[in-house]
């Protein structure tokens, strides 16, 4: 194909076995256990997989199914599943290095150990939803919480933050330095980070962050036994993409064919797959899609996103709104699924391919692919994520 908004990966072989690398990056030991656990909690319920028979006969396609993380513990983003879930390891790493057990998350949520745990104070930089797992988490642990904002970062996000108790410091830059700032007034302080993005030296928490966002993809594998042929897959720093392609790798046999859609700003995926290593965006990421605003990929991800996507592709920004309106607005019975732009992004990148012939041959989608998409974020009535 001679498009340039979508490129193969030459490093992807569909035969290639779920490694000892990539089980560094996604372990799919224990995801089970872990959804058993989650069900012990009250505000926890599976989000919904809905179909789209509809629209999958618009598009040309057998099936189309959408993973709605807009419902996801009333919070609106799959992003809820990997913060808490950080925060939680990060305090029960502290009192096993004291006690020499790791102890349960309900264990700490009751304030077991509230003498070790109740020192910390987290931080991390997002364009807001990992801020509000976080905050959220740090709040269900009795522990203090400092989250910074890029400029663009919206009121409404900054607001959700603070209703669960964290300090905000925004930032007069944008995600990347964000991260910076983060990092440098953490060490002066004495905070723990809970990044979900990685970088030299720093790599257990962003690892926690993507096994949080596994449960989402064991949910689907227990809505729907037949597993998709495809799945079109939103990336800012590729946290998201590692854990539903680890996981869907390691569990599927053939595994689906896994496409990597980003901002055409916000392309770093893309660059990377061009490149053979990471690389930066060839774009500033100014984009309404906030959660997918990142010009640095998290470079613990590779081992499974570099190596195991088949495809890399971007979406304009004018292809969101008609997007997003289509899952809003249905027709002939499908469900509406209210999403923000972020949220839709897989879904318009799938949008994108069924309207090009040349794309549609080269992925081989028909009439007998059964698409998945994640609606990973529902509609928070603003433009960023
Ligand atoms: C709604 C939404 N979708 C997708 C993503 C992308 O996740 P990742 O940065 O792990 O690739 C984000 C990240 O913030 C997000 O908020």
């Amino acid at each position: 194909m001679t498009q340039d908004w979508i490129a193969r990966n030459p490093r992807a072989r569909r035969d290639m076995a779920y490694g000892a690398e990539q089980r560094r990056v996604i372990d799919p030991d224990g995801v089970p256990g872990l959804l058993e656990s989650l069900a012990a909690c009250p505000v926890h319920k599976p989000t919904p997989l809905h179909s789209l028979p509809a629209m999958a006969a618009e598009l040309g396609i057998g099936e189309l199914r959408v993973k709605d993380e807009s419902q996801r513990f009333g919070f609106g983003a799959f992003k809820a599943l990997g913060g808490v879930y950080a925060v939680g390891m990060a305090l029960a790493r502290a009192v096993q290095a004291q006690l020499g057990r790791l102890p349960g998350l309900e264990e700490l949520m009751r304030g077991a150990h509230r003498d070790v745990t109740a020192r910390f104070t987290f931080a991390t930089a997002s364009s807001g939803n990992h801020g509000r797992s976080v905050a959220a988490g740090a709040k269900l642990f009795g522990a203090r919480c400092v989250i910074f904002l890029p400029s663009f970062t919206s009121a409404e996000k900054e607001a959700a933050i603070r209703a669960r108790g964290a300090d905000v410091i925004r930032i007069d830059g944008d995600y990347e330095e964000a991260v910076d700032q983060c990092r440098r007034q953490s060490q002066a302080n004495g905070w723990t980070i809970i990044s979900d993005t990685s970088w030299d030296g720093y790599q257990d928490t962003p690892r926690d962050v993507m096994r949080g966002y596994t449960v989402l993809v064991e949910e689907v594998l227990r809505q729907w036994p037949a597993g998709p042929t495809h799945v079109f897959v939103q990336a800012g720093v590729g946290g998201l993409a590692a854990a539903v392609i680890g996981y869907l790798w390691a569990r599927c046999t053939p595994r689906p064919q896994f496409i990597v859609v980003e901002p055409e700003s916000a392309d770093c995926w893309l660059q990377s797959n061009r490149a053979g290593r990471p690389a930066l965006a060839s774009g500033n990421a100014d984009t309404a899609m906030g959660g997918l605003a990142c010009r640095e990929i998290s470079p613990i991800t590779w081992p499974v996103v570099g190596l195991g996507a088949d495809w890399f592709m971007t979406i304009t920004e004018d292809q969101v709104p008609p997007a997003r309106k289509k899952l809003a607005q249905p027709h002939r019975g499908d469900p509406a699924i209210a999403s923000g732009p972020s949220g839709c992004a897989g879904f318009a990148g799938l949008v994108r391919v069924c309207a090009d012939p040349a794309a549609v041959a080269a992925l081989q989608l028909g009439g007998s692919s059964r698409v998945l998409v994640i609606n990973s974020e529902g509609n928070l009535g603003e433009g960023a994520a």
